[in-house]
């Protein structure tokens, strides 16, 4: 199956205005998820929040089994929560790690991932292992597998990085996390809308993503995947009359499933929107949005390449939407200003949001061009135009 551009681009008011390859940052919603978002803030305008809320279960409910649907769970697998970070913290703060327990990460692993495990490790004694690095910038999946067997609480690991092409073998490393009995929790914040993704194929149990990037979904709005093999053993960071049932004046029963990891209030329009998101990835398919993508991104490498002083950074061998270059003496901050001067919309990838990766790599920052299925070579062009002047 293919996409048909013209129609995904007609569907996307934003397509008109803007070059838009900062999809990796926030894509561009179709006009469905925004007249979704937008309808159902007007009925909270006409009827009341929590009225409108009652009459939109449907709605609200259909975020929840498209997410499944996507993920490949089941539906009370899923917290909706207000962004992949918030979701991912509140899987990771629910282990009760004790002094020496062995945290095994990655390289490329995200900053505000990392924050989170430094702030642990400080608190509990828990102790972070980056994994070996080969030739591609993937983690080495032979070092995963002695650090396993060396014993670990944790692997934490992001599947495609915020700032590399690179898709890490987040199936590779869930056979091996999975063999050893280790619980794994995938960032899939850049991956989730791109490219297909399986919890189960993967083998992880717990998963975090965002509304607002490859999916097109309105912004404030993510979920956390957590598998039924996991969920009764991790107790929230935080707990609110959503996540818990106050039952004796003294006690509380939890949540079984994935929503003890909510709050009770929460954004209706935004959750309403982002089912409609979900819906509209799997109504074009995540496979062909990945052919899409990957054949554009390998487009766009091809002819960075040729474009004098320009350096295509992305590592890896699968590789994905996002495009990494630096420019011979321009800062990538003043690169991403020329470009939008002209209309493109690129973003930075500083060393702050990578740093065990850009510092390892000598890579103070990036330009990050990241692109879409509605993107189109004409784009690609006009990107490479402005490069060259
Ligand atoms: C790999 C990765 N993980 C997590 C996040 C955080 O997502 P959010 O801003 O929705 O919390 C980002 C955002 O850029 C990201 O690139």
């Amino acid at each position: 199956m293919t996409i048909d551009v013209e129609r995904a681009r007609r569907e996307t008011p934003g397509c008109a205005r803007v070059v838009h390859f900062n999809n990796a940052g926030a894509a561009l919603p179709p006009a469905a998820v925004t007249d979704a978002v937008v309808d159902h803030l007007r009925l909270e305008e006409h009827i009341g929040g929590y009225e409108a809320a009652e009459a939109a279960e449907a709605e609200v409910g259909n975020a929840y089994t498209a997410i499944a649907r996507l993920l490949g769970c089941a539906p009370h697998e899923v917290a909706v929560v207000e962004n992949a970070t918030r979701g991912w913290d509140m899987a990771f703060y629910a282990f009760d790690f004790r002094p020496g327990d062995r945290i095994l990460t990655i390289r490329t692993e995200y900053a505000s991932n990392v924050i989170a495990l430094l702030q642990v490790a400080a608190r509990t004694g828990a102790v972070i292992e980056v994994l070996e690095t080969d030739e591609y910038g993937l983690p080495d999946l032979g070092d995963l597998a002695r650090e396993l067997e060396r014993g670990a609480a944790l692997v934490a690991v992001t599947h495609v990085p915020t700032h590399s092409g690179l898709v890490n073998p987040a199936a590779e490393i869930g056979a091996l996390a999975r063999a050893a009995g280790v619980p794994y929790l995938l960032d899939a914040c850049q991956s989730v809308g791109q490219l297909p993704v399986d919890v189960a194929a993967i083998g992880c149990d717990m998963l975090s993503a965002t509304g607002r990037k490859f999916l097109r979904g309105p912004r404030g709005t993510g979920f956390l995947y957590v598998s039924d093999r996991l969920v009764e053993r991790l107790v929230p960071p935080f707990l609110d009359l959503h996540a818990a049932t106050w039952t004796a004046p003294d006690a509380y029963e939890i949540r079984p499933d994935a929503r003890r990891f909510e709050t009770w209030e929460t954004n209706y329009a935004g959750k309403i929107g982002l089912g409609v998101a979900v819906d509209y990835a799997l109504g074009w398919g995540l496979d062909a949005i990945e052919v899409r993508v990957t054949a554009l991104a390998e487009g766009l490498r091809s002819q960075l390449r040729e474009v004098p002083g320009v350096t295509v950074r992305d590592e890896g061998t699968r590789r994905c939407g996002i495009v990494t270059f630096t420019v011979d003496g321009v800062p990538a901050a003043e690169v991403r200003r020329r470009l939008g001067a002209a209309g493109i919309n690129t973003s930075v990838s500083p060393m702050e949001y990578a740093r065990f990766d850009l510092a390892a790599r000598g890579l103070p920052d990036l330009v990050r061009a990241s692109v879409h299925y509605y993107n189109t070579e004409d784009e690609l062009d006009r990107l490479t135009a402005v490069l060259r002047q």
